[in-house]
Order: structure tokens, then sequence, then C-alpha cells
């Protein structure tokens, strides 16, 4: 998968990506990413890329001219390649979505800096907005890095155990069960005997119990309008029967 991060810091997003997981993938080359700055497409000698907002109020916005040819030279000849502008205007990603964008075979980000972009150029070059929660950041960086972690951890090779990205929270539309290493004691609290009985359909259902368990606690929301087999019902019953004792 190819992904351009088009930014006016680069080296935001390049740290987090090199490190772990998304680091592995790119040395495996199961993601090439490239960075653009809107700054080096432009001429004057202070290199400026904002100015104020027409209207007045706080804040600069991003100029529409080198955002475009920025985004323009990212996208290159790949008309499929979509352009994802990251802002808390978007809709909000989702594991859904998440699949939707590891299933591309491109992608260019948009991370903006300041109040926002100039409309016209989202009008003209960006087919796509998406927020990474219901709060402001100060810039798209950290959202775009979030979305490339979501996104590439999903794709073939990218994680060392093929099963732990089906294995996690959401894949099954759950929370995550919780989990636990050496060791068997820490501070007077004991693993789950179940976890060391090597009885791996014993532990396969606890773990759905758990997960079912804390979902309702934590998440109700993904319960609602979901349909549980007998086998998920009862389990649920029974973690609510212990958590209320
Ligand atoms: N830029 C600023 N805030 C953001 C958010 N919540 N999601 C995505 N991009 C953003």
């Amino acid at each position: 998968m190819a992904i351009d991060v088009v930014g006016l810091f680069p080296e935001a997003v390049r740290g987090f990506c090199d490190c772990g997981i998304v680091g592995r993938a790119q040395q495996f080359g199961i993601v090439a990413l490239r960075f653009w700055n809107p700054r080096d497409f432009v001429q004057d000698k202070r290199r400026t890329v904002d100015d104020r907002p027409y209207g007045g109020g706080p804040g600069m916005v991003l100029m529409a001219e080198p955002v475009a040819q920025a985004i323009e030279q990212a996208r290159g000849d790949r008309p499929e390649t979509r352009v994802l502008y990251l802002s808390p205007a978007g809709r909000v990603l989702d594991h859904e979505a998440v699949m939707t964008l590891a299933a591309r075979p491109s992608l260019v980000l948009l991370a903006g800096r300041y109040e926002g972009v100039d409309e016209r150029v989202i009008r003209a070059a960006v087919d796509e907005e998406w927020s990474i929660g219901d709060y402001v950041l100060s810039g798209g960086e950290a959202a775009a890095a979030v979305l490339i972690d979501a996104v590439v951890r999903q794709l073939p090779g990218a994680l060392g155990h093929e099963d732990s990205a089906r294995e996690d929270s959401f894949a099954a539309g759950l929370l995550d069960y919780p989990h636990y290493t050496r060791p068997e004691e820490w501070r007077g609290e004991r693993v789950p005997e179940v976890l060391m009985s090597g009885d791996h359909a014993r532990i396969r259902a606890w773990r759905l119990r758990e997960s079912l368990g804390r979902t309702w606690l934590r998440r109700p929301d993904l319960l609602e309008g979901r349909e549980l087999d007998a086998e998920q019902t009862r389990l649920l019953e029974e973690f609510k029967q212990e958590y209320r004792g």
C-alpha cells in the first residue's frame, strides 16, 4: 500500500511511523510512505503558507495553492487514489472505516494546521474528510499517524502474529478481553486459573465472556441491535450474575 502525507510537519508523522509495527511494515515493503510539505511549493523567501481568515477571527488559514500543489504532487498520475483530509469536522473513524481504507491500494492524507485549510482546496482536491474523535487537535499530523497505524496493522503480514488483528478489540464488534503475563502472582494478585489450565475450549469461552462483559459494562452501545447467539447470551448472563454478586 502507498500512503502519502501532505502537511507542514512531516517529521512528526515520520517519527511515529518509523517505530514499531508501522516501521516494520515499511521495512518489509508492506507500506510505502512519502511526505509532502506545502512549504516546498511556495516561492517567497519566507515560505508563507498561511494567511488571516476572510471575515476576521482568530488564527490563520492554510492557503489553497501550496496545499493544492502538494496534493497534486502526492497524488501523481493515480486517478484512483483518494485524498483524505484529517479534520474534526469529518466523519468519525471507526473499525469498519479502517477496514475499508485498508483495502485501498493508495491514500493521500492531508493534515491541516492553524484554524484550517481554505475551503476551496478541500472542495477541489479532497475526496473524504475524517476525524479521529470529538475533540480538537492542534493539527492533523497526530490524526494522520493514528489513521496510518490503524490501517497498516490490518495489512497482510504487518503483524508478526496473523491472528492479532483479528482478535483486536472491535474486530468482532466487542472490546478486547484482559491479558496477563508472568509472573503468575503479582502483588498478591493471581492470574485467572483458567488461563493456566491449558484447556483451550475453556480459555476461549472465558475470553469471550470477558469481552462480552466488558462491552456490556463500558460500551453498551456496541451491543445494541446486535444479535447474540446462544453461547454468547449464556456467557454474558454468567458475567452479569458474577458482576452483580
Ligand atoms: N485535526 C484537528 N483535530 C482533529 C481530529 N479530532 N481528527 C482529525 N483531525 C484533526
